[in-house]
């Protein structure tokens, strides 16, 4: 009972926190950022389905980019060899014209989420470099062809290093040999001259992965291969990373002369029963005691914590406007995020900027104070050539 009034009262505290803006009223996020970086979230069919449902209005007010949250995985693509199924990813295409905004392509080369057909040979045995690469070319062909012109850019090749910055065996590795990166990019850039070509990874804050990250867009480079951006994943929590070690990430990526995203923002609450590692692909058993509030509804102590902890990184983007491109959140709303699953099936995570209602929480209302601030600030502004953003 005592934790149900303390839930009513707070979700009355955080209503009138976020009172001014909701619904519509007030200020976007995209046009809050307007002229500094795009604003961006991963959408999947619930938002790109319908585009009259609460989260298309959402999506299509707040932000200004898109990503396919699972709709352009390989996985998703081509479950098949050669037999592809666009439907999803055409639907999420075209929500992103209806709307205008920049529409990003997720991912063409990664380890996960991606069959195990590209790595078999029709023996069942290993497949050969040959093969792998004829299948990689096949695949980013046909997806960064289809979508030519209209999605703007591509996640290219995904967590191709581990924390050190050494290459991670994955089965592309095993198959093709470190060169794989350097293929995929090629590929990518033959099928869609002008689209923008990105490296994309999790941990971006590690030493040594960011060394890595620095040392593989120099190689490209100097290979004369096409690269514009470095994207960091970000998925981050309350007190991990260390701000000032991805703040040098930021301003490391940046001083290579490539563009900085921000490509898959959110912010877990929840306690890290499984040490500090942001590894996607590790799970665990769920435990109640690692999910504390599991009736939908945060303390408002929470809710400011995660405010700050936005204010923190927001400040940081806003300090190095020049060299980001965009953020994007991974996800429009707490209710679809993927931290309810991972890495604990069923806990109720609040990462994001909107709750399971679709309402702005505080932690929407300190990002956008800080626009408003920073709006007032010349030196913040950027270039004009910049101001389509
Ligand atoms: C990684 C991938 C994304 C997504 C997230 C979590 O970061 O790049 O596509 O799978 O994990 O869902």
């Amino acid at each position: 009972m005592r934790n149900m009034r303390c839930a009513a009262v707070c979700v009355a505290v955080c209503a009138l926190a976020v009172a001014g803006f909701a619904d519509g009223e007030g200020k976007s996020l995209k046009d809050a950022f307007k002229g500094r970086f795009f604003v961006g979230a991963a959408v999947n069919p619930r938002v790109y389905r319908n585009a009259s449902s609460p989260e298309a209005r959402l999506a299509a007010r707040e932000f200004n980019t898109i990503t396919a949250e699972n709709d352009m995985k390989p996985q998703s693509l081509q479950p098949v060899e050669g037999k592809f199924r666009w439907d999803a990813a055409d639907r999420f295409v075209a929500f992103g014209e209806t709307n205008g905004m920049k529409v990003v392509g997720h991912c063409l080369v990664w380890h996960q989420q991606t069959p195990d057909w590209f790595f078999r040979s029709d023996d069942g045995g290993p497949v050969t470099r040959e093969k792998a690469l004829e299948r990689m070319l096949a695949h980013i062909s046909a997806v960064v062809g289809r979508y030519k012109g209209r999605v703007k850019g591509w996640d290219v090749v995904n967590e191709a290093f581990d924390d050190g910055g050494r290459l991670r065996r994955t089965p592309w590795m095993r198959a093709i040999g470190p060169d794989y990166i350097e293929h995929a990019f090629r590929y990518a850039h033959a099928a869609d001259p002008e689209a923008e070509l990105y490296y994309n990874d999790f941990n971006m804050f590690a030493p040594g992965k960011r060394a890595a990250v620095v040392r593989l867009v120099r190689r490209l480079k100097e290979a004369g291969v096409k690269i514009d951006g470095v994207g960091m994943q970000s998925h981050v929590a309350l007190n991990r990373p260390n701000l000032a070690d991805y703040e040098a990430s930021i301003v490391a990526f940046a001083a290579e002369g490539v563009k900085v995203m921000i490509t898959e923002l959110d912010v877990s609450v929840l306690p890290a029963a499984w040490g500090l590692s942001a590894e996607v692909s590790r799970s665990h058993d769920y435990d109640e005691k690692f999910n504390p509030w599991k009736n939908g509804v945060l303390p408002d102590e929470m809710q400011q914590r995660l405010a700050r902890r936005y204010e923190e990184l927001f400040r940081i983007y806003l300090k190095h406007a020049d060299s980001i491109d965009r953020v994007t959140f991974w996800g429009v709303a707490d209710g679809m995020s993927w931290l309810n699953n991972f890495p604990v099936r069923g806990r109720t995570d609040y990462p994001l900027l909107f709750d399971r209602s679709l309402r702005p929480k505080p932690c929407a209302a300190a990002v956008l104070r800080l626009a408003e601030a920073a709006s007032g600030d010349a030196t913040g502004q950027k270039k004009s050539d910049q101001s389509n953003k």
